[in-house]
């Protein structure tokens, strides 16, 4: 039910954190993944990492807010590949300041990366995923920060609440192709972008209180639930997001 044999996979921003744990656990159930980042040495160390253990991944660096190399690397992808059956959007920038601090046009940048980058590249996958005639899985990863708030926030929380509703819009209008649209959302995780968070007493604290589990996440955890929504055992599971957070959303 969980195989992914046969099934391409691109994964944005799989060079570390969570995109790397996602692309892990999808090669690692047969995926042939397709690994990305705008750096391209890390996406090329992260692709070797994967292969050592024995599965399958190729390197496919490019910026999600360029549309010159958004295009150029889909036409790799074509020739590389030959179809794409998995879209994993995991690319996502935060930036924490009050909304007095937060210029125009830090916000469009917010935007044009956690919302405007997945539109363009749901679009560009479900085009392939149509043409193929085998249906597909697109992931989007949101963030517990959209369904809830918290101050000094609001351009990231407006950028993922827009990427969760996206990811039930786009539901509503693949699913007659055969293309599932789903997200997860992450909550407290121990990733490097979020090293400077977790070396606070305070967040620690409050994080012992407020998820279920009592502990941040650590980054493998996020995979299962995206190779779940990737896989045959979804098949029937659209437009729902998955809130992979240890109980923060659901514990007060
Ligand atoms: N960590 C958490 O606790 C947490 C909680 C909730 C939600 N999330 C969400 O989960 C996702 C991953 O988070 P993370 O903590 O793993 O992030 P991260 O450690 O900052 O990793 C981000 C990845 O994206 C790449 N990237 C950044 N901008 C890019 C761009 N414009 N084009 C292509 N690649 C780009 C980075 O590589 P380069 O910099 O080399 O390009 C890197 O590989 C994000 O959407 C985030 O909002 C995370």
């Amino acid at each position: 039910m969980f195989s992914l044999a046969g099934r391409v996979a691109l994964v944005t921003g799989s060079a570390r954190g969570l995109g790397l744990e996602i692309a892990r656990g999808l090669a690692g159930q047969g995926a042939q993944v397709l690994l990305n980042g705008r750096n391209a040495g890390a996406v090329a160390e992260a692709v070797a990492s994967i292969r050592a253990g024995g599965d399958k991944a190729e390197e496919l660096a490019f910026d999600v807010t360029d549309a010159q190399s958004v295009e150029a690397a889909f036409e790799r992808l074509d020739r590389m590949a030959g179809r794409l059956d998995i879209l994993v959007n995991n690319v996502g920038v935060r930036d924490r300041r009050s909304l007095f601090d937060f210029a125009l046009d830090d916000m469009r940048r917010m935007l044009e990366t956690n919302l405007v980058a997945p539109f363009e590249l749901c679009r560009k996958a479900a085009s392939r995923m149509i043409d193929g005639g085998r249906g597909g899985r697109i992931v989007n990863v949101t963030s517990i920060a959209g369904p809830i708030a918290n101050v000094r926030d609001a351009a990231y929380t407006s950028a993922k609440g827009g990427l969760a509703a996206l990811t039930r819009a786009l539901a509503a209008e693949l699913g007659s192709y055969g293309i599932t649209v789903n997200g997860v959302a992450p909550g407290f995780f121990a990733t490097e972008a979020n090293a400077a968070v977790a070396a606070d007493p305070a967040v620690e604290r409050m994080l012992l209180r407020r998820t279920s589990l009592g502990r941040w996440g650590q980054p493998a955890e996020i995979s299962g639930a995206v190779v779940f929504l990737a896989s045959d055992a979804a098949s029937y599971v659209t437009g729902e997001i998955i809130a992979v957070d240890g109980g923060y959303l659901s514990h007060f």
